[in-house]
């Protein structure tokens, strides 16, 4: 798919067929994530990918109950990591750009997925001690956001957005 298509046929899915993801996509997925800019190319993240049903199960009860989400077969989760930039930034880089990377690669991610056809949706709401509990996750690691991964059960409309010139506005 062009980029500009990509961007355009980009929407939040949430219910998902039970077919499974390639495991060919899903490394291009993550090839396209690590392509994504990091602050000094540290890429102050990790990304764990989640395919058993009962994790899956945990992680929806974990994001307020979401259930919805664990209808994709795979979901991709992205942390960001405090430790790996702090000698370099210091603080910025722990507690600003680890998350800043984290969120671009997950972005890179959805539309990676969007060119595949296959369907995402951004979860950022969930309870942050539950999540990092289910993943396992290292004390200096924090999730950013979960990606479920899958076949679109329907086909979704995009949605309106502010109008741009009160998005974008010059100095
Ligand atoms: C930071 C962030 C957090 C979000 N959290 C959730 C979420 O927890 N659950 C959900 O269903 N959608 C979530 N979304 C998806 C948005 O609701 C969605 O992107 C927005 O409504 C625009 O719709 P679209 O993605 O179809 O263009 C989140 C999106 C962002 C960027």
């Amino acid at each position: 798919m062009e980029f500009f298509e990509t961007v355009e046929a980009r929407v939040s899915d949430r219910e998902y067929v039970p077919k499974a993801v390639s495991e060919k996509d899903i490394q291009k997925i993550l090839h396209c994530a690590c392509l994504a800019p990091s602050a000094g190319n540290i890429q102050s993240y990790r990304i764990i990918i989640v395919r058993k049903k009962k994790d899956r199960e945990i992680l929806a009860q974990a994001s307020h109950k979401q259930m919805f989400m664990a209808s994709a077969p795979v979901y991709l989760a992205f942390l960001s990591d405090k430790r790996r930039n702090k000698p370099k930034y210091g603080s910025r880089g722990s507690e600003f750009f680890s998350i800043q990377d984290a969120t671009i690669a997950a972005a890179y991610a959805q539309l990676a997925a969007t060119a595949l056809g296959l369907g995402t949706v951004w979860i950022g709401g969930f309870d942050d001690a539950a999540v990092a509990k289910a993943l396992r996750a290292k004390k200096y690691e924090r999730p950013v956001v979960i990606l479920p991964l899958g076949y679109p059960s329907e086909e979704m409309e995009g949605h309106e957005r502010r109008k741009l010139c009160n998005t974008a506005t010059e100095l």
